[in-house]
């Protein structure tokens, strides 16, 4: 029989760079996107989760629409620094570089609100608060030991990297003004095994 064993694995939050310089435009991109909502009935049912029935309703978004290079991504990953500030954060970490293999957007109104979910395929699940209302709940995640959930002290402008396979969820919204996230997959390299050859 075996058990866990804990180490150290961090999540990043702090301000992106000339956040407040771009986030007119960067909205404003969003806005022309195509968009849809995205409503997904899986719930998370577990007894360590006090609202494990809340399924994902979210006013709108492009999680589900097929448009392979969004003028807001283009934007944020080639007119503003971020791409240097997350490597600089990875390079910290030892990694060598990165890859930012997806990217959505989400509109919350209301009382939206994304259920328990993790990240397929990536090493780093990252969220920038494009706007983030004073009242509106951070993003929750969940330790996979404790069990406990953990609240990141975020505020508007900030971007948020986590582990891809830790539970986090955005709870109901409860504010009268919009939230919007630009999340994004991120991909580190570095010294590492070649996937195995197709047969
Ligand atoms: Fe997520």
């Amino acid at each position: 029989m075996g058990s866990f064993h804990e180490f150290s694995v961090p999540y990043w939050v702090g301000k992106v760079d000339g956040h407040d310089e771009y986030q007119d435009t960067i909205l404003e991109l969003i806005e022309q996107s195509p968009a849809a909502p995205i409503e997904n009935e899986e719930t998370y049912e577990r007894e360590w989760v006090d609202n494990n029935m809340k399924k994902t309703q979210i006013a709108k978004g492009d999680f589900y629409v097929n448009n392979p290079k969004p003028e807001y991504a283009v934007f944020l990953f080639e007119e503003t620094g971020i791409r240097e500030q997350m490597e600089a954060i990875m390079k910290d970490l030892g990694y060598k570089g990165i890859n930012v293999d997806a990217i959505w957007f989400q509109q919350y109104y209301g009382t939206d609100t994304h259920s328990w979910h993790i990240h397929n395929r990536t090493h780093w699940a990252c969220v920038y608060y494009v706007e983030l209302p004073d009242d509106a709940p951070p993003t929750t995640l969940l330790d996979p030991v404790s069990k406990e959930t953990i609240e990141p002290d975020v505020s508007e402008g900030d971007l948020l990297i986590f582990p891809g396979q830790v539970l986090h969820t955005s709870p109901p919204n409860e504010s009268d003004d919009r939230k919007t996230v630009i999340a994004f997959n991120m991909v580190c390299s570095g010294a590492c095994h070649p996937p195995p050859k197709s047969k």
